[in-house]
């Protein structure tokens, strides 16, 4: 096989159908989405499965995601907290809010989840903390302020999701002048540099093309 983005893509459909399967609650989600016309940048079917893997396996009870989108990976986080467990969950658009309410409602698991509407850095600093999951997937200009706030809304043993640490290799440009590369960059040498995180990350190639996630522990 040729390495090409048709052929990962393939590749993650497969991957997709033979591990997520058919899913009528995240499909709806979607077509919701789609006909809003909010941009297709959803994390994939099986990064939403690994983001609600990664939240069972850690115990996570308490969730924040930053940038909720249409509410796809929401929906997924909110699944893994169980019944007594909370997501909250904060989206600068009001529209795309409230998209994304009546699909996690549609779900049925729309009392485990808070939507807060407004910018992160204004809405973060009004949390309460002892989140267990951070979720970051939102402007990346502005990676290092949240990174920031999930160490201070964490606490030992918060696993710390970054989405989109890849694209498509612009990171290893130390010259560019890409906001959104700019922001993963300096994300990254925190993740790296900052005493309150243990961190690593992935590569992926898939539906979405090259990108990767970055995982952490606050320490
Ligand atoms: C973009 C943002 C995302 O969160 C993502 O997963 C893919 C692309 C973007 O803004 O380009
Ligand atoms: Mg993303």
């Amino acid at each position: 096989m040729q390495s090409t983005p048709a052929a990962w893509a393939d590749a993650d459909v497969y991957l997709a159908d033979t591990l997520v399967g058919h899913d009528p609650a995240l499909e709806a989600a979607l077509g919701a989405q789609q006909a809003a016309g909010l941009p297709h940048i959803e994390v994939a079917p099986v990064a939403g499965k690994l983001l609600n893997l990664i939240a069972r396996m850690s115990g996570a009870r308490r969730v924040l995601e930053i940038g909720t989108l249409g509410g796809y990976s929401t929906i997924w986080l909110a699944r893994a907290v169980g019944e007594g467990g909370s997501v909250i969950t904060v989206e600068a658009e009001s529209r795309n809010a409230a998209i994304a309410r009546a699909s996690i409602d549609a779900a049925g698991v729309g009392e485990r989840v808070d939507i807060r509407v407004g910018r992160a850095a204004d809405v973060l600093p009004t949390l309460v903390g002892g989140f267990d999951l951070v979720f970051i997937d939102a402007d990346k200009e502005s990676n290092t302020i949240y990174l920031d706030w999930a160490a201070r809304l964490g606490h030992a043993g918060t696993v710390v999701v970054l989405d989109n640490i890849g694209r498509e290799g612009e990171i290893v440009r130390d010259d560019s002048t890409d906001p959104m590369v700019v922001g993963t960059r300096d994300a990254l040498r925190m993740l790296g540099d900052d005493p309150r995180f243990d961190a690593t990350a992935l590569q992926t190639v898939g539906i979405k093309g090259w990108d990767g996630v970055a995982l952490a522990l606050v320490v």
